[in-house]
């Protein structure tokens, strides 16, 4: 693999342990895909979880003599959620969470960690919403964590990122990355086509589309037809979805996404490897895969990618002059600096009002939470389980069971979630 001086100095240690040990790391990921040369990237989006530190040469303290020797991260950089040691959790709410004290030490600590690297607190699943921290240029190198935004930054944004999980932090330490996988033209032209046959009208329509075509092309990438004006929040749907059921890392829309103006450029000049015809019987089946048809509620989470602003104005407006049930928890996910805008918009007392809670903080992810509020247990205990659990996001349908041990889901819009909330069962 070539280096350049640069690259050299960093590998030799005359910038520091940290750097070193970062453009090690890098070489070698560099080298297990045969990748030719480093790649300047322009932005991270981190992954800071403690947990993951203190294991081999990457100790707390080597961090710490970095940053006292003046080592910051060389490229913009946000800091995504659910670090924490993969614990979400809401500052402002540790007390209804019961929150043990080993995890807020944990949260604070990786709080300082960002920023003393000078890593943007974003602390959110979509930081490409996040006007001028998250958002990239098209054809930009970057690296992220977190599958759901990866998809977005690939195939929404036409920037370029592998799915990424300690490497964003080692390339935003360096400013470098190996040039391999999707930063390579011939990886990210399309392998499968999907017709889609039938309208899809609504955001929950495209994580149903997500969940079905994930699961039958794994990880390749595949070309969407059928599909006209999708909103910001259908893609965030969709890339959420794609990246559960399988391991999609990008997709193309013909004459939506950035890479695919017409089908030829979209599959690279090449044919189609497969065609999948996608019916409203499909979507349909996914949905009763992964939801149940009626009862009881517990649980009502909203925002999973996180909630844009206009999504919160949506809930705030579906709960205004409502109670939602006394016994039921309702969450509404969503980054901080959105949290600011419900607030000074008024969606946020709308939404307290109503019984709901905004979740939001540092490293808030509800599939990473240690419980619902006001829970008796954790995920460490062997009796945990979230109950019955409403969502509005197809990820989150698909591992509730598995990961929140749900008694129960169901999938559904916002507003027949809303209602669950108001009414106490999914009708
Ligand atoms: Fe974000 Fe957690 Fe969903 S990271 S995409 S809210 S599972």
């Amino acid at each position: 693999m070539h280096l350049n001086a640069e690259e050299q100095s960093m590998l030799s240690g005359e910038q520091g342990d940290l750097v070193r040990e970062a453009m090690r790391f890098l070489v070698t990921l560099g080298q297990a895909y045969d990748a030719d040369r480093m790649l300047d990237i322009s932005y991270a989006n981190v992954l800071i979880a403690s947990s993951f530190w203190g294991k081999g040469v990457f100790t707390l303290d080597l961090i710490r003599e970095a940053v006292d020797s003046g080592i910051r991260t060389r490229v913009p950089t946000t800091f995504n959620n659910w670090g924490t040691g993969g614990f979400g959790t809401d500052e402002s709410i540790w007390e209804r969470m019961d929150v043990p004290d080993r995890v807020r030490a944990q949260v604070i600590q990786e709080k300082e960690i960002a920023r003393s690297l000078g890593i943007v607190p974003t602390e959110t699943c979509a930081p490409y919403l996040l006007c001028g921290v998250g958002s990239v240029p098209s054809g930009a190198h970057i690296s992220s964590v977190e599958s759901s935004a990866i998809v977005y930054f690939n195939s929404v944004l036409g920037a370029r990122t592998n799915r990424d999980c300690l490497a964003p932090f080692f390339a935003a330490i360096t400013g470098k990355y190996p040039e391999f996988g999707y930063h390579l033209d011939e990886n990210r032209r399309g392998v499968c086509l999907v017709d889609v046959r039938t309208p899809i009208r609504d955001t929950l329509s495209y994580g149903l589309l997500g969940l079905y075509t994930g699961k039958l092309v794994g990880g390749e990438v595949p070309v969407f037809t059928g599909i006209t004006e999708p909103t910001t929040e259908d893609l965030m749907e969709l890339s959420a979805a794609l990246a559960s059921s399988g391991s999609v890392t990008m997709f193309h829309i013909v004459g939506v996404t950035p890479e695919a103006p017409d089908l030829e450029t979209a599959f690279g000049g090449h044919r189609p490897r497969e065609t999948i015809a996608v019916t409203s019987d499909d979507l349909e089946s996914v949905r009763n895969n992964v939801s149940d048809a009626e009862g009881m509620v517990d649980f009502v989470c909203l925002g999973c990618p996180h909630y844009s602003i206009y999504e919160v104005k949506r809930a705030a407006e579906l709960l205004d002059g409502r109670r939602i049930q006394p016994e039921i928890t309702l969450w509404i996910c969503t980054a901080p600096q959105t949290a600011m805008f419900a607030e000074m918009a008024g969606y946020a007392d709308t939404i307290r009002e109503a019984g709901g809670t905004i979740m939001t903080g540092p490293g808030f992810c509800p599939l990473f939470s240690p419980g619902r509020p006001g829970p008796e247990y954790s995920f460490a205990h062997p009796e945990y389980s979230i109950g019955s659990f409403a969502t509005d996001a197809a990820k989150q349908a698909y591992y509730a069971r598995p990961n929140l041990r749900a008694r129960h889901v169901f999938l559904g819009s916002a507003e027949r979630c809303i209602e669950a909330a108001v009414v106490g069962e999914w009708r």
